[in-house]
């Protein structure tokens, strides 16, 4: 299990050798935040405003409302660890480019690693089709799916709607607190699952 620390050095080394051009505009890179121990991975776009000032993962709208719909699970920030796709805010909050997810992957990738969570959880497509590139989030959100990806040890994904685009559509608000519910139900049915 990665610690704290092991985790810093991981994102301190993938920063310094990083080549995405949003480092250019951003105010600094978005480390992946919370408990190395989490049984959860949220996956992310990338950081907005309030994240590029901060340093920190869903600090805004967007994660206020991803802690209420924790809370309706019984969960807390503490219980999870929470990153995105590409570590640099882009400019306007425009969505990432391809090339730059491209760029921020690998990191990515070493931090589910190092993490190894028993579910990964993706809010928004972006981080869902870099594992699932053929995949629709509007048909497959709140399902869970099982997948041998090379170099992580997770075996299960769940891809959710993003909560910033729920934010403010009352439907798919409704939906996306109605797939979250499905967290705990799928934890409980990977531990009941032999692998
Ligand atoms: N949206 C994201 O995808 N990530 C953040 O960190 C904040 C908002």
């Amino acid at each position: 299990m990665a610690t704290v620390q092991a985790l810093r050095t991981l994102h301190e080394t993938y920063a310094a050798s990083n080549t995405c051009a949003l480092k250019e505009s951003a105010t600094q890179p978005v480390f992946g935040d919370g408990n190395p121990a989490a049984e959860v991975v949220f996956v992310g776009e990338a950081p907005g405003k309030n994240e590029d000032l901060q340093g920190i993962p869903f600090v805004g709208a967007a994660g206020k409302f991803l802690d209420e719909m924790l809370e309706s699970i019984g969960m807390k920030r503490e219980d999870i660890y929470i990153t995105n796709i590409v570590k640099y805010r882009p400019p306007n909050n425009r969505d990432p480019e391809p090339s730059e997810k491209e760029a921020c992957a690998p990191w990515l990738e070493a931090e589910l690693a190092a993490v190894g969570p028993k579910l990964i959880v993706f809010l928004g497509r972006h981080s869902m089709n870099h594992f699932f590139p053929t995949e629709k989030i509007s048909a497959v959100h709140g399902k869970l799916m099982a997948k041998t990806i090379a170099g992580i040890p997770t075996k299960y994904f769940l891809p959710l709607y993003h909560p910033a685009a729920a934010l403010y559509n009352g439907g798919m608000r409704d939906e996306l607190m109605y797939d979250f519910q499905k967290i705990p139900l799928a934890l409980k049915k990977i531990a009941e699952t032999k692998s």
